[in-house]
């Protein structure tokens, strides 16, 4: 039985039109939303999602998105200036399921999904303990150039209490401008450093076997974040992340987007610690300590994130020793820098400037630069080597200037 059936509806001024793909996995959703300039919002994309609830038996009993009745589609709209766009789907009476989008300026932003479900229902939640309606809000914000169709081939994962949700091949775009849906993409990170495989062509003729090229890692973004205490900025720090995780036999590029991460944190006379988190990172914590000779480091890095297969990778380390600086200054390194924290996961910044302690006006003092940045070390030591070669030469000459015009002496 397909999980979805959709029927075409019609509503106020706008022709909605859904339909059912998905021969293999029958998770696949289209709606295009339509009025009389054309197509306003446009979304195609697979999904399934299971629910958990707690039985009258003490026991938790789950639900899945193919289980549910067909979907609906009533409610959704375009939006426009003054109103949010959106999408709602209805499973029968006692699953619901929304998406909001706003637009900002140049760009529009999809807002959290809202899933909501009746354990009132015994008929979908058979053997439930009544909750009522309980509502699932997932925190993710997509930001897209307006013009510009979100595509996102990758698997996210939502695990949000007691429900998770799966989402692959999304294509979906909003406040469409002028009727058609456009051909530029906005590719979600998920995507974009996805190490591709160039497939082998089996050709009559014999070829050189291709190998498969890794699109190599862009750089991430360089974030800005920082903790207050009450009024006054307490930790600062700027940089760019780059999380490689090695559980799997290929490694695990993630690299960190400023703009969808949260931070928050907390000072300390001894110890400060900034938590970035976003739709993907639970947590992950930089925590720094002073040590005796006025002096910080990072000591401990804890991560807890989801991985693309669905699995909670976590890892603690409060042995570390990086990032060492006098009290009263930052710490600086332009250069990529490797944060072994475990032997399955290292963090690489660039472009780092932190300073834990001693902020004042919530500004950087002066930094500490690491080693890696010191050209500057070298150059005495070419010219110490190139002077020193010089006096060797010097003194050589003179010697053998000195011999000849003592030999000179002597034939006279
Ligand atoms: C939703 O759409 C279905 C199918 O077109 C229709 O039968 C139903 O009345 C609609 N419900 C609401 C609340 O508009
Ligand atoms: C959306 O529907 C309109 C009108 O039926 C059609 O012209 C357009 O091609 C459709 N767009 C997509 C992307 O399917
Ligand atoms: C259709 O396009 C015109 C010109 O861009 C715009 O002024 C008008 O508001 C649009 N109509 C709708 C219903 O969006
Ligand atoms: C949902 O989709 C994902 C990705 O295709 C798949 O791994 C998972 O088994 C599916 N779950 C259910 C309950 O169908
Ligand atoms: C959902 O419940 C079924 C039995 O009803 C069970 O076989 C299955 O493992 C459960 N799924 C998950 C993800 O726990
Ligand atoms: C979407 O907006 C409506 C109001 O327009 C609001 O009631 C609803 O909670 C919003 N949904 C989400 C997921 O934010
Ligand atoms: C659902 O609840 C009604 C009363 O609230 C009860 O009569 C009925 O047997 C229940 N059905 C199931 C399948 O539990
Ligand atoms: C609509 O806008 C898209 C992207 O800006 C452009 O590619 C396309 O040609 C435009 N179509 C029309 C009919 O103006
Ligand atoms: C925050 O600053 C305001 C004005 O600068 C001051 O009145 C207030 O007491 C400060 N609050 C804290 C918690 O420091
Ligand atoms: C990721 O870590 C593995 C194992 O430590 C290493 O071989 C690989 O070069 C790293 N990749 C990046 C981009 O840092
Ligand atoms: C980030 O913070 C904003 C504002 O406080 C909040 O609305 C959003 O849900 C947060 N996002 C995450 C991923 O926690
Ligand atoms: C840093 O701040 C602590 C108290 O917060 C203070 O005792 C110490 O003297 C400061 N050190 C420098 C170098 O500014």
């Amino acid at each position: 039985m397909m999980p979805f059936r959709l029927s075409p509806v019609s509503g106020s001024g706008l022709i909605l039109f859904c339909l059912l793909l998905g021969a293999v996995q029958s998770s696949a959703l289209e709606l295009n939303l339509t009025n009389s300039n054309g197509t306003c919002l446009f979304a195609k994309w697979e999904m399934n999602f299971t629910i958990f609830y707690e039985t009258t038996d003490k026991t938790f009993k789950n639900v899945t998105s193919s289980e549910l009745p067909s979907v609906t589609y009533n409610g959704s709209s375009c939006g426009d200036d003054q109103n949010s766009a959106k999408i709602v789907l209805q499973f029968g009476s006692a699953v619901s399921w929304n998406v909001n989008f706003t637009k900002e300026a140049s760009d529009y932003f999809i807002d959290s999904i809202l899933l909501s479900y009746n354990t009132s229902d015994n008929t979908t939640f058979p053997g439930a303990v009544d909750k009522g309606s309980v509502a699932v809000e997932s925190s993710q914000r997509f930001k897209i150039p307006l013009n510009d169709i979100f595509r996102c081939n990758s698997l996210l994962i939502l695990n949000v209490s007691s429900v998770v949700q799966h989402y692959w091949d999304i294509h979906v775009q909003a406040f469409v401008q002028n009727g058609t849906v456009s051909k530029n993409e906005y590719v979600c990170e998920e995507d974009r450093f996805v190490t591709t495989v160039v497939p082998i062509i089996h050709t009559t003729v014999p070829s050189p076997t291709a190998t498969p090229t890794p699109t190599p890692t862009p750089i991430p973004k360089v974030g800005n974040y920082s903790v207050t205490n009450g009024n006054t900025t307490c930790l600062l720090a700027t940089m760019g992340l780059q999380l490689n995780i090695t559980e799997e036999k290929v490694p695990f590029i993630f690299n960190i987007n400023p703009t969808t991460t949260n931070f928050t944190g907390s000072c300390h006379p001894q110890t400060a610690q900034l938590r970035l988190n976003n739709s993907q990172i639970k947590y992950l914590d930089f925590i720094f300590a002073v040590k005796s000779e006025n002096r910080f480091y990072l000591k401990e890095v804890n991560v807890s994130m989801l991985l693309a297969n669905g699995s909670v990778f976590s890892v603690a380390n409060n042995n570390l020793s990086f990032w060492d600086a006098p009290l009263g200054s930052s710490y600086m390194c332009n250069k990529e820098q490797v944060i072994s924290v475990s032997t399955t996961f290292q963090i690489n910044t660039f472009n780092l400037k932190v300073q834990p302690f001693n902020v004042t006006k919530g500004k950087y003092s002066t930094a500490q630069e690491c080693s890696l940045d010191d050209d500057t070390i070298l150059i005495p030591i070419i010219v110490g080597a190139g002077l020193s070669g010089l006096i060797i030469v010097i003194v050589i000459a003179y010697l053998i200037g000195r011999r000849k015009s003592y030999a000179g002496y002597q034939t006279l």
